[in-house]
């Protein structure tokens, strides 16, 4: 590959040598892999890419160690078998397969299952500070749909370890950093991923990336919600740039809502409250004192879920013996069982539910393994989670869809784009387990890398180029809302679209809501092309919203399409005229692609891919406490 470029004076990047007078004036740099986003996925997909030898950058929204990954709690699922010998790659295989209702994109599943251990044994050796088991491994806790103690964790601070080691690699490495920076644009040519075109948010001066090899690693798209856990960059940029560069989403119906957020004070309502608090005891309960999970076990779960408090309260310590508590079924099941609660009038007074370790462990077991919680909720809302139960409610947290992408490269359609983390999709099929994220990201991210490098390897000089009319168009695109005379103020639009999402595309969702959802969408779009911002390019954070509500406006609009296609209900997505699964629909993905003028998404269906036999034999009778898948 080629040479390094000069030196950027002030950023320290590596630049062309037209930076300041070439393509119309702006900067310019050129690299093998340019990496959008530095969560995890983008992290880990920058180390490998570098590693195998490509000049890399990445380039992200927020200050680096900043992104969202930080408030991932929990921790990672590998069945790494550290407190039960018995977990292995199968049982995790399975236990994410059925997590997902089957939809889960198998090769996947597989590859995850497979490689988390190894990734995670990785992280520990580039220094990242695991807890401990007594006998000195990584220590491993429970967590919903998982089968054995099987995330890797760090208290209840595991993304902001990860995203700290991973970072610190990343800089040891010298990679290049553009923080504080928004792709708007993909270039291509011939088909072919060019580059890529952004601004500078604090001067708001126009930056180009020459790179065959785009990664797209830029997470959810939870601020399209009202109430979410995910912080401010999630407004559905690597989708929206996917789909406008000519690539396919796929299950965008299925949004996961994260049982536990807080629901008080309202300044804080929606913020994760990590599902460690129910993995290492923690039980829920109505406003009439009642552990309400045992009467919403599904049949799907029957025999693997516990239906007496004793014998769930007996499995923490054996497993063998004992089926789960019901508090820890996959996170569609809880969500909607505190939903129902809530509707029924058995809520709390700020309309949650409680979630009690209090009463369960000791104030020292609390502060030490959920010295996060204890914190946040002291100082955010003035409860001792030793001493009472806190209040909490359903929150947007992620998304299940994603850009389709090959599943050992993670490569979408367009030659050149590879997706990665949250913005991939397959890999959770209709609902995510806890802790999956954090391998999927680094399981992923390492391929995606790889793959990437390899690929711009192959073109030797024979690079795509960056056609000049797609910069000038990429520049008035961006620049659009400072022409309009008397627009809407972008903030207001946002601000309708996250309630209309919340009351028409949430937990449970209907035909009619779902269709009353477009036609607010459609208005919204049509708001939203006679916005105006208000001053010039300088940090100016109206025009910042006004380029990323685009995203939001088309990722919502595939998300609600999706959900009034598939008449049936199955993990992530609940209608309420179509309760329970379909046979035919758990054989198909929803396919989400642009309209041929771009301005709205068109859907098709289309198989899943088969799952072969050696991995059907994990499904052939329904789980038993004491049996194991694969042995
Ligand atoms: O509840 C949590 O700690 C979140 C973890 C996850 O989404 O994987």
């Amino acid at each position: 590959m080629s040479e390094a470029n000069d030196r950027h004076p002030m950023t320290g990047n590596r630049m062309s040598s037209d930076e300041s007078g070439g393509m119309h004036g702006i900067e310019q740099h050129s690299y093998d892999v340019v990496v959008i986003g530095a969560g995890g996925a983008g992290l880990r997909a920058a180390i490998a890419a570098h590693d195998a030898g490509a000049r890399t950058a990445i380039v992200c929204k927020s200050l680096l160690g900043k992104a969202h990954t930080v408030m991932a709690e929990g921790g990672i699922a590998a069945a790494m078998g550290n407190r039960w010998p018995e977990d292995n790659w199968e049982v995790h295989f399975r236990d994410t397969m059925r997590g997902g209702k089957m939809l889960n994109n198998w090769r996947m599943a597989q590859l995850h299952a497979q490689e988390a251990p190894e990734r995670v044994m990785e992280l520990e050796d580039w220094g990242a500070l695991f807890d401990r088991t007594e006998d000195g491994l990584i220590s491993q806790r429970d967590f919903g749909g998982h089968k054995y103690a099987r995330l890797a964790h760090v208290g209840d601070r595991t993304g902001l370890e990860m995203i700290r080691t991973l970072q610190q690699r990343a800089v040891q490495l010298g990679i290049d950093v553009f923080m504080e920076c928004t792709v708007t644009d993909l270039m291509k040519d011939d088909g072919k991923i060019s580059g890529a075109f952004g601004y500078w948010r604090e001067t708001g001066r126009f930056v180009m990336f020459e790179a065959p090899s785009v990664i797209l690693a830029t997470g959810g798209i939870g601020k399209s919600f009202k109430v979410t856990s995910n912080s401010w960059e999630y407004t559905g940029d690597g989708h929206a740039l996917a789909m406008r560069a000519g690539a396919s989403l796929i299950n965008m119906e299925f949004v996961q809502f994260h049982p536990t957020g807080m629901v008080w004070p309202p300044s804080v309502k929606g913020l994760l409250v990590t599902e460690s608090v129910r993995g290492d005891g923690g039980i829920l309960k109505n406003s009439d004192g009642k552990r309400f999970m045992f009467d919403y076990i599904p049949d799907f779960f029957k025999a693997e879920t516990a239906d007496t408090e004793e014998e769930a309260d007996r499995w923490y310590d054996d497993k063998k013996n004992n089926r789960r508590p019901p508090e820890l079924l996959p996170r569609d099941e809880v969500a909607r069982a505190i939903n129902s609660e809530i509707k029924a009038g058995r809520g709390t007074p700020h309309g949650g539910i409680f979630l009690d370790i209090a009463s369960r462990r000791s104030p020292e077991f609390i502060r030490k393994r959920l010295p996060s919680m204890y914190h946040q909720f002291k100082e955010l809302a003035d409860v001792d989670i030793t001493a009472e139960p806190m209040e909490i409610g359903p929150t947007c947290h992620y998304v299940m869809g994603g850009v389709e992408v090959d599943a050992d490269t993670q490569e979408s359609a367009v030659t050149g784009l590879y997706a990665v983390g949250e913005c991939s999709g397959g890999m959770h099929g209709s609902n995510r387990l806890g802790g999956n994220s954090l391998g999927d990201l680094l399981v992923f991210g390492k391929r995606a890398g790889e793959a990437a490098t390899a690929y711009t390897s192959s073109l030797g000089d024979n690079r795509p180029r960056v056609d000049e009319a797609d910069v000038t168009a990429a520049q008035q695109s961006a620049l659009a809302p400072f022409e309009v005379e008397g627009g809407e103020n972008p903030y207001t639009i946002q601000s309708d679209l996250q309630q209309s999402m919340n009351d028409l595309v949430g937990i449970i969702r209907t035909a009619s809501e779902l269709e009353q959802s477009l036609s607010e969408i459609e208005a919204f779009k049509v708001r939203a092309a006679s916005m105006k911002v208000e001053g010039h390019r300088q940090y100016n954070p109206g025009w910042h919203l006004a380029l990323d509500l685009r995203n939001m406006l088309i990722v919502s609009e595939a998300i609600a399409k999706a959900a009034l296609a598939r008449q049936e209900s199955r993990g992530g997505h609940t209608r309420d005229d179509f309760p329970g699964p379909n046979a035919e629909w758990g054989t198909k993905n929803l396919v989400v692609n642009l309209t041929a003028d771009g301005t709205g998404v068109d859907l098709t269906e289309k198989p899943l891919p088969v799952m072969p036999d050696e991995l059907k034999k994990y499904f052939d009778a329904p789980p038993a406490a004491t049996k194991e898948a694969g042995n």
